[in-house]
């Protein structure tokens, strides 16, 4: 007998505080036009000082146990996909078992920065479908606005934070159908950091812990990367393109997800998006985007979801999944 992981409670969390464009006006020589133009973000949510990667993951996870009507003591293990954890070490996975008070199960990160909950996903449904484990928390939380040159336009006005969270049940009834994950390391430089805790740490040479992107290549190589994940996703499932009720795709730039959306031959109002509200939130981006099409009422019990990410490393995948 088969047996899938089924998506059973979902949840998301935005920190309090919103930055608009208007408000970055004043920081960066910027303007709303330019921003809603080239990338459809109108706002982002930023963390309040003293709040972590592990305080926004808990907040969700909390919503996704409820949805899933379930306790943290009823989960075996944990995954957190995020490139912005609290500390190298412990993993966020572990701070966030702690707040939830689930001591024992196996918790760790996957970094693959906006590819992060996908990554995770992937590696929770084959502990799932293997059979050992039965109920895994697999949650995207970041707070990338602390790694953000807000001297930098060409970046600044593109991150924020926030964190989604699902609950995945061991079932008989269809879940997750599949999982595809990819990555291009030859690309490193397009989308980094300045530094990090082996090449250096040193301020006094590069300056805070910054994001880099060549945002132009980076463009180019994601919309034609998520056209063929595309392909690869329907073609492992045997699915035409009319097939799929629900895009869920990662919200990096609305020009990228029309560009996608089109080459589903999807109409817009079959897609989930979010990142005019959030801006690029990386591994938090769709497992808030789901959450949101799930509350809002848009995607239904037994509809057909496509997810899709694309981040920093190169890193690619998508999940194709019955709700
Ligand atoms: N405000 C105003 N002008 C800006 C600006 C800003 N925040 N940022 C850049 N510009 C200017 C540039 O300096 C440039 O001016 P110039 O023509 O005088 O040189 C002009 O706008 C165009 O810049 P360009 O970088 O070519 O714009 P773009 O259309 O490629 O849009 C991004 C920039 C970053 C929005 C876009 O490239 C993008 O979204 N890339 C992918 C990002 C992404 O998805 N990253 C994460 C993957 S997970």
């Amino acid at each position: 007998m088969t047996i899938y992981s089924k998506i059973i409670g979902t949840g998301r969390y935005l920190p309090e505080k919103i930055l608009t464009n208007k408000d970055l006006e004043k920081i960066v020589d910027t303007n709303d036009q330019w921003i809603q133009e080239r990338t459809g973000i109108k706002q982002r949510h930023i963390a309040a000082d003293g709040q972590y990667t592990s305080d926004l993951a808990y907040n969700a996870s909390i919503k996704a146990l409820e949805a899933a009507d379930i306790q943290a003591s009823d989960l075996d293990m944990i995954i957190v996909g995020t490139t912005t954890p609290d500390l190298i070490f412990p993993s966020t996975a572990c701070l966030l078992q702690s707040k939830l008070g689930c001591p024992g199960i196996g918790a760790f990160d996957v970094n693959a920065a906006c590819s992060g909950f996908i990554y995770a996903l992937s590696v929770a449904d084959k502990y799932i479908k293997s059979g050992s484990h039965k109920r895994i928390l697999v949650v995207g939380a970041e707070t990338l606005t602390r790694i953000v040159n807000w001297e930098d336009r060409t970046t600044a006005v593109l991150f924020g934070d926030g964190a989604g969270a699902v609950v995945l049940e061991a079932s008989k009834e269809q879940g997750i159908l599949s999982t595809h994950i990819h990555a291009n390391g030859d690309h490193a430089d397009l989308l980094t950091t300045n530094k990090g805790p082996s090449r250096g740490m040193d301020d006094s040479q590069t300056g805070p812990i910054a994001i880099m992107m060549k945002g132009n290549a980076v463009f180019k190589v994601a919309v034609k990367t998520l056209g063929s994940i595309v392909d690869e996703t329907l073609e492992h499932n045997n699915l035409e393109k009319s097939d799929i009720d629900w895009l869920v795709p990662h919200q990096a730039n609305l020009r990228i997800i029309t560009a996608t959306a089109r080459k589903l031959k999807m109409d817009m109002n079959q897609v989930i998006v979010t990142v005019d509200q959030t801006g690029n939130t990386s591994a938090a981006s769709v497992p808030m985007a789901l959450d949101y099409g799930i509350r809002s009422g848009k995607i239904k019990k037994g509809q057909t979801v496509l997810l899709e990410a694309f981040g920093g490393g190169f890193t690619w995948g998508s999940a194709l999944l019955k709700l």
